[in-house]
């Protein structure tokens, strides 16, 4: 017993201890579990690693959408920067495939997801905020509801996500379209510095003064450059504010496109929505979400009263916190199925392209339908044309800053992976239909209209996002990342 006793004691860092008991040897067999004991035993007390059949695995490698849910060999929870780093130089020194997750909201297979070696951010949950520099410390494992949750008390808030669930880092590195950036511009326009473990295991805070072409390539440029811990983010007062989610029928389709055209026309910074045009099976007809937010308890009268004086199905519109306001949206309704996403950028939302989008809502939800389609819905994102006119340094996203383009989105939630193909093409097929009858309409700037790097599905080519950036980020990945450490794990690689 003594010795069963000292054996525990030695192993009970890793959860694959009743396999070492059965005596299997498949562990030393496996090279990639191999190095997960090897990680195991590199990285400090902060840190731990999981093995198959542990909870916290399943945790670790969990997504919103099933589908970007892969098998790792083991997940990883590094503790602190020093562990990250101590990760990095094993991964590359052994060339193994890894994946790093924030929030787990990449709708791509492979984006934060692998086969090898799952690096999970979540022990990096700090929120410490500053009320004489006006900023917060956030980490890189949070999602946006925990940092909105941690700021309230302080009567304070960052530009971050709009909906449940999403992470901080993926989030910010991509962009980042928030509630509040018709006032403030995007994530991107806001995060002061950067803490980063290098490709290199070297651990740097990036600011525009450290090294101004890191920042800017950190600013959209996703998983290149390596593993953000944590980001320095502007804060700003935030009241309780007003809006939630309102569900539309189809017989209304009139009415709302005419309301959502109109809205193009509001000025006050503190307005926006998201029309979502959807079709699901269960329905005969379109069924349109909409969005609603203004940055104060209450909004001024006529800016949102075409949509309010329209019948509806479900309300639950009021004055609330912003993190109510979050969570009131329906979106996690699509948690647990399979999902793709595919921006499609729009200058103007028209009569014009109402009718393509409802078009494109009905050809497809039929031609879905016994393909396992549980929804597919168009989100037209109303931005005011200056949302990119809070930054006056470059980033990596958006490349163009003088195109008032909108970051419309399909997405398409089904259940069967026989089907996974069907939904890749359906999403590009349909995104190039309105791309094509916006342009022939007279939407001509859209051809240097950038693709929002964090609805693109899988096989856009980087131009499409990252336009003449392009060449930069390329230079920027070959002088931080010599050794192509971060081509381990997957994303939109320079
Ligand atoms: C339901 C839903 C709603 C959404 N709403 C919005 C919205 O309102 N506005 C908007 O702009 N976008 C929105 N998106 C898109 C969202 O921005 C992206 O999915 C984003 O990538 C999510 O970040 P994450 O951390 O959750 O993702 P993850 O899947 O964890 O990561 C995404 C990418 O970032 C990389 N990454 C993660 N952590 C790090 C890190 N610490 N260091 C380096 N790289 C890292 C990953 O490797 C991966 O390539 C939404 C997506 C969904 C599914
Ligand atoms: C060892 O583990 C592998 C994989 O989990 C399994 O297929 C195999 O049957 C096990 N062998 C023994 C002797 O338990
Ligand atoms: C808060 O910000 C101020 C002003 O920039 C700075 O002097 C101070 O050191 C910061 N405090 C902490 C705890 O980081
Ligand atoms: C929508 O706008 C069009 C064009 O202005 C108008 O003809 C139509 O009556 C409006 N429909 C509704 C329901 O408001
Ligand atoms: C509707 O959409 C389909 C698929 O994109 C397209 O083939 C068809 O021409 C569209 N019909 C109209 C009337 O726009
Ligand atoms: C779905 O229906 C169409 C005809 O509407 C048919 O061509 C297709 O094969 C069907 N697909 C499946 C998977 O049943
Ligand atoms: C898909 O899954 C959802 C949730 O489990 C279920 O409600 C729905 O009936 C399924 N739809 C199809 C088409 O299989």
């Amino acid at each position: 017993m003594r010795c069963r006793h000292a054996l525990w004691h030695a192993l009970s860092l890793y959860s694959f201890l009743p396999h070492v008991f059965a005596g299997n040897n498949t562990l030393a067999q496996d090279p990639i579990t191999s190095l997960c004991v090897e990680i195991a035993h590199s990285i400090s007390s902060a840190g731990q690693v999981f093995f198959p059949g542990d909870p916290s695995y399943d945790a670790g490698i969990f997504h919103f959408a099933v589908s970007s849910t892969q098998q790792s060999k083991c997940v990883v929870e590094p503790g602190t920067p020093e562990d990250v780093g101590k990760i990095l130089v094993i991964l590359g020194r052994t060339r193994t495939p890894f994946a790093v997750k924030g929030g787990g909201h990449a709708t791509n297979v492979g984006f934060s997801s692998t086969l090898g070696v799952h690096i999970a951010m979540s022990r990096f949950s700090e929120v410490n905020y500053n009320s004489s520099s006006q900023t917060a410390d956030v980490g890189a494992g949070l999602v946006w509801d925990d940092v909105y949750a941690a700021l309230e008390p302080f009567g304070v808030n960052v530009v971050g996500g709009r909906v449940t669930g999403i992470g901080v880092a993926g989030f910010t590195l991509g962009g980042g379209y928030s509630w509040k950036s018709n006032q403030f511009g995007l994530a991107v326009d806001n995060v002061i510095a950067f803490e980063l473990v290098l490709p290199n295991g070297r651990i740097t805070t990036v600011t525009e003064k450290s090294d101004p072409s890191l920042f800017f390539g950190l600013k959209g440029g996703e998983n290149n450059f390596g593993i953000v811990t944590k980001f320095k983010l502007k804060t700003f007062p935030q009241t309780e504010v007003w809006g939630g989610s309102i569900d539309f029928l189809g017989s209304n389709l009139d009415a709302i496109n005419n309301a959502t055209i109109a809205f193009q026309a509001v000025t006050d910074p503190k307005a926006a929505i998201i029309a979502s045009y959807g079709s699901t099976p269960a329905l005969p007809e379109p069924l349109v979400n909409v969005l609603m937010f203004y940055d104060a308890p209450n909004p001024p009268p006529g800016i949102f009263d075409a949509f309010l004086a329209i019948p509806s199905l479900d309300s639950n519109i009021g004055t609330r916190s912003f993190l109510s306001l979050v969570q009131s949206a329906p979106s996690n309704s699509l948690q647990g199925l399979r999902s793709v996403y595919q921006g499609f950028p729009i200058l103007s939302f028209t009569a014009g392209i109402a009718e393509v989008i409802v078009n494109e809502t009905l050809f497809w939800g039929e031609r879905l339908l016994n393909q396992s389609l549980f929804d597919i819905s168009y989100s037209v994102e109303i931005f005011l044309p200056s949302v990119y006119s809070h930054n006056s340094a470059k980033t990596a996203y958006p490349p163009v800053r003088n195109i008032g383009f909108q970051p419309f989105n399909i997405a398409c939630a089904w259940n069967s992976s026989e089907f996974d193909s069907v939904f890749h093409d359906a999403v590009v097929a349909s995104s190039a239909h309105i791309h094509n009858a916006a342009i022939a309409q007279g939407q001509t700037g859209l051809t240097r209209s950038p693709i929002y790097p964090n609805y693109a599905v899988s096989g856009t080519p980087l131009a499409d996002m990252y336009g003449s950036n392009l060449p930069a980020l390329r230079a920027l990945k070959a002088r931080v990342d010599p050794e192509n450490v971060m081509g381990l794990a997957g994303g939109w690689k320079f």
